[in-house]
């Protein structure tokens, strides 16, 4: 996820564009930069770090022109550094482009460019785009940018310049948002409307394969092909202040809500459309590594160990090799035994927790193979590691961890996958139907989310919302739901709140069931429902206040439960992905009741980087 911004217009460029960055912040902040048509040329600086590098090197160096595009990176091809920052050029330095999105067939594109006579300079996926459109450019860039588009396929939204059309900025959009701002004889593109608010509330909201050329009395949209598009100026009546959280009171809301885009970006470019196969290559872990492995050490903390725990489940089932799953923090104090062929899979959002670098130099040492799954682009633990699954969900804000955990289960499901057809226990048959299965995720995670005024009315309840502690239940793959579901309502709502694995309830737990224990039981359908079932009878026959999260249809849990969240049908093994979002939204409506300080809990930190 990054930023861009784009002017046209009597302002100063620069000006304009950096204070859209600073609004885009929150989407990308290692490295960025600026490019304006000057003087007949393209003049552009870039800045390797946060924002305010860039202000300084602007105030020593500053661009002037009329027309202007800049971009704030989160990188997801290519580490952070000046080079790999953009706008990207072609070889003449007279076409610039800035790009939000993953273009999937890129390395496709720069092998047949690269055949073709060009050199690349950067190892974006983004300078594809700038050559493509060189490629096609005769005059027209407009023209030039629709024909290059349709050579390319993933996600995109795209602001272009060249030196010879010091009117024109052209825009596309496919996967990643994209708005114009229109104003008096000026115009703006972004990625969100916050980064323009100061100066338009008209916007334009661009559709997936649409493409416009934005001069600054007027604009005309098309699709790739040439065909006109009609779209309505809606006027945008937002608060300034809510504005960089899209209108969302916290970043956890907005986040949570992102989660449907988040897991298609996780899958993108892993699975293709029809695909019986998953591609890993960061990984770097090969087939015969695959085949030879003996052992897998998850190792993680806090929501990214119970993502681990996802994983452990996944890949014992399906790719059927022994998973010791590991606390960080616990791990580097014993003295963990890694036989031959071990492979290391650590699971950090930051990629910066200390506990878990500190896991990863120790299983190097003693000769394991260590591939992680990181949300963050170049932080240590992926430095660090001997290969990596980028999670892709975007920067994540919110102290409370809620679309990197769905993103790192969906990264354990295509690394299971992956392996278990490497090893010859999956069919490919078989790899088909479970890429089919999650790829349905998004679209059930977004009914979840449509149907959330439910878990809104129940979490105003004062016998949730004034709760002193609750538990929370699960079986199998959906104990670190439970697990999870805890951790959401304790560290944002200061609700005391464990998770348990259901059978263990007898063994001790079930002392503290009264009338006043709300007991979050996850009782989707799956091989373990019917145990669930009893289980939830048991705590009933206990007056304990039982609100069940239940597969759609379910009619039946009604009559056991005091309270029932639906969520749609799932797959069992993926039903965890799922079943994170209402549990999400139900501590995060508790804490908002509670008037809690939800995106930044007390004594918490975004990234634990000590021990
Ligand atoms: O950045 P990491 O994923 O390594 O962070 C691990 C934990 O600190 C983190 O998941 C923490 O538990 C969250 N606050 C949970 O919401």
């Amino acid at each position: 996820m990054c930023g861009i911004v784009g002017y046209i217009g009597d302002k100063s460029p620069t000006e304009v564009i950096m204070s859209g960055l600073h609004r885009l912040e929150y989407r990308g902040y290692d490295s960025a930069g600026v490019a304006v048509v000057n003087n007949g040329g393209l003049q552009c600086i870039k800045s390797l770090g946060k924002l305010k590098i860039m202000d300084q090197k602007l105030a020593e160096q500053p661009l002037d022109g009329k027309l202007g595009i800049g971009h704030t990176r989160w990188a997801t091809h290519g580490v952070p550094s000046e080079v790999n920052s953009h706008p990207h050029f072609d070889m003449q330095k007279e076409i610039a482009v800035v790009h939000n999105g993953i273009i999937e067939n890129y390395q496709e594109l720069r092998d047949q460019l690269t055949a073709e006579g060009v050199t690349f300079r950067s190892q974006t996926d983004t300078e594809t785009i700038a050559h493509l459109v060189r490629k096609y450019y005769q005059g027209d860039l407009f023209a030039a940018v629709k024909r290059a588009l349709q050579d390319v396929t993933g996600a995109y939204a795209i602001g272009v310049i060249s030196k010879d059309n010091p009117d024109l900025i052209v825009a596309a959009r496919h996967g990643s948002p994209l708005i114009v701002g229109l104003g008096d004889d000026e115009a703006y593109i972004a990625s969100d409307v916050p980064a323009i608010m100061k100066y338009t509330r008209k916007v334009l909201y661009i559709d997936n394969g649409q493409v416009c050329e934005i001069r600054r009395d007027g604009y005309k949209i098309e699709d790739v092909h040439g065909n006109p598009v009609q779209l309505e100026v809606k006027t945008v009546d937002w608060d300034d202040a809510a504005a960089e959280k899209e209108g969302y009171p916290h970043f956890m809301l907005k986040e949570i809500h992102q989660q449907p885009d988040v897991i298609r970006n996780t899958l993108r470019g892993r699975v293709d459309e029809g695909s019986e196969e998953v591609k890993l290559p960061d990984m770097n872990i090969s087939v015969e590594e695959l085949k030879a492995c003996q052992k897998i050490v998850i190792v993680a903390c806090g929501t990214a160990w119970h993502a681990g725990m996802v994983g452990k489940y996944l890949i014992e089932k399906f790719a059927k090799v022994p998973v010791e799953l590991d606390l960080a923090s616990e791990y580097r104090y014993r003295d963990p035994i890694v036989p031959e062929h071990t492979i290391m899979i650590p699971v950090s959002q930051s990629g910066e927790t200390a506990d878990t670098l500190e896991a990863i130099r120790i299983a190097k040492r003693l000769g394991a193979k260590v591939a992680s799954i990181v949300n963050v682009v170049g932080s240590s633990v992926a430095r660090e590691s001997h290969g990596v699954v980028y999670q892709q969900a975007g920067p994540e804000i919110g102290v409370a961890s809620t679309k990197a955990y769905t993103s790192q289960c969906t990264a354990f499901a295509l690394f299971t996958i992956w392996m278990a057809e490497a090893r010859g226990v999956m069919s490919k048959a078989q790899a088909k139907e479970m890429i089919a299965h999650l790829r349905a995720i998004p679209d059930k995670l977004q009914w979840v989310i449509d149907h959330k005024q439910h878990i809104i009315d129940l979490a105003a309840l004062p016998k949730y919302r004034d709760a002193q502690s609750a538990l929370y239940l699960g079986r199998n793959y959906n104990f670190p739901s439970a697990l999870e579901g805890a951790l959401k309502l304790k560290e944002i709502s200061y609700i005391h709140a464990e998770g348990y694995a259901a059978g263990e309830m007898k063994h001790g737990p079930i002392a503290l069931v009264t009338d006043e224990l709300p007991v979050v039981c996850v009782a989707v359908e799956g091989d373990t429902y019917d145990k669930m079932v009893s289980n939830i009878q048991e705590i009933r026959a206990r007056r304990g206040i039982v609100l069940s999260v239940a597969t759609e249809g379910d009619e039946g849990i009604k009559q056991h439960s005091e309270d029932v969240i639906y969520v749609p049908s799932c797959h069992e093994p993926f039903s965890p992905i799922v079943v994170a979002v209402p549990l999400q939204l139900f501590a995060y409506y508790v804490a908002a009741n509670r008037g809690c300080d939800v995106d930044q809990p007390r004594n918490l930190a975004k990234s634990v980087t000590v021990e």
